[in-house]
């Protein structure tokens, strides 16, 4: 899908704006804090019916306003969509395609889809476990409805036996044939997700080295792979031995759910040995092969968002990116730049079309 117009009302620091943009290149282009960030933000909402920067809807309505409103048009060979987002404080939010709103958003996951680089990227290193199972399942889910529903019903599950297992710990009677319940629909969506987590790692590792050599020169040894307790044993198995554990803690302690995938640099923890620049180098391969990921499984280029690659990237990884960019390769485009002259400059060197948006606390200056 491309994007061809997008409007924001009351979104973060935008009273109101709207922008046709281009199906190429799109320059969003301003000093620090005027909103460039905020614009790649209500693209990132429409596409994961939220932020991307700050979980907490009602935070992204501009400060003193009651709500905001994201609405974007979306066309692809055979259609257009036009995609509504509209929080109120108080309310529950509404999501529309078309006429129509959603009765669960996750119905909406992978019409648009979106990779986004940033800076803060350097979270799927440095925080824990969860935020890289978050963007893994993120990519799963954009080209796989049966992945995201399973992992919705695993969850719902394990609320359930950790509500159950927290009844024991505060002195309730214990029933095995209720945990049995919990236990099996855990252990049978537990199995499918645990399944295609590793199928995802076997394809995407392969798409990640290749990236990964391509933009280092070829002369570092990383790795990417997936841990799990359930590779080497049996899940029941491993609910059956914690069990006396988990009724005195009250929550459950395996399953896929404790999943984790491991960043490594010469064989050694990422976070501890990589320099700075190859952990630039690691997330921005992780996340151009999250684009070719996405591009094999759905036919079709997701968009892409590139916020402040200047900060992130060496010279050598720009030319490389850009010179890509303008190959055509990574098709709808949006960039971020504190410099208002040097993106519209390279563009137009090279001939390619590219669209620049100038930026002044929160109102577009030129188009
Ligand atoms: N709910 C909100 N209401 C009003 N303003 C907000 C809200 N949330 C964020 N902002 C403002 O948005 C501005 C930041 O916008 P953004 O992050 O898009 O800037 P930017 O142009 O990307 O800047 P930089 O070049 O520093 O990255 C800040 O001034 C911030 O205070
Ligand atoms: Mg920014």
């Amino acid at each position: 899908m491309i994007l061809s117009n997008i409007s924001l009302v009351n979104f973060k620091n935008y009273d109101q704006i709207e922008i046709a943009v281009s199906p190429f290149v799109n320059c969003f282009l301003g000093k620090n804090g005027m909103g460039k960030t905020n614009l790649l933000d209500g693209i990132y909402y429409l596409s994961n019916c939220k932020s991307f920067f700050n979980s907490v809807d009602s935070q992204n309505i501009k400060n003193e306003e009651d709500f905001f409103v994201i609405q974007g048009e979306f066309d692809n060979s055979e259609s257009t969509e036009n995609i509504y987002c509209g929080v109120k404080r108080g309310k529950k939010k509404v999501f529309k395609k078309g006429k129509k709103e959603y009765e669960k958003l996750s119905e909406h996951i992978g019409l648009i889809n979106t990779v986004l680089i940033s800076p803060m990227d350097t979270n799927l290193i440095y925080e824990g476990s969860e935020t890289r199972r978050k963007f893994i399942d993120l990519i799963i889910s954009q080209y796989d409805k049966e992945y995201l529903q399973t992992l919705i019903q695993y969850n719902k599950v394990l609320n359930h036996r950790n509500a159950y297992l927290k009844s024991i710990q505060q002195g309730g009677k214990f029933d095995a044939l209720s945990l049995q319940i919990w236990d099996e629909q855990l252990i049978k969506f537990g199995e499918i997700i645990f399944s295609k987590r590793n199928e995802f790692i076997a394809e995407f590792q392969v798409v990640f080295q290749e990236i990964y050599n391509t933009i280092s020169g070829g002369n570092e040894n990383c790795e990417l792979s997936y841990k799990s307790q359930l590779v080497d044993s049996d899940f029941q198995e491993l609910l059956n031995s914690s069990l006396s554990k988990e009724k005195y803690i009250g929550y459950t302690t395996k399953g896929i759910h404790k999943d984790d995938f491991v960043f490594e640099i010469e064989e050694k923890p990422l976070k501890k040995f990589g320099s700075q620049g190859q952990q630039k180098t690691f997330l921005i391969a992780l996340k151009l092969a999250q684009f070719k990921h996405i591009e094999s499984k759905t036919d079709s280029k997701p968009i892409l968002l590139l916020d402040d690659i200047y900060d992130k990237l060496d010279e050598h990884r720009i030319a490389h990116l850009m010179n890509e960019i303008c190959k055509g390769t990574y098709g709808q485009v949006f960039i971020t730049d504190t410099n208002t002259k040097r993106l519209p400059a390279y563009f137009k060197k090279k001939k390619y079309e590219c669209f620049a948006f100038e930026i002044e606390q929160g109102e577009l200056l030129t188009n």
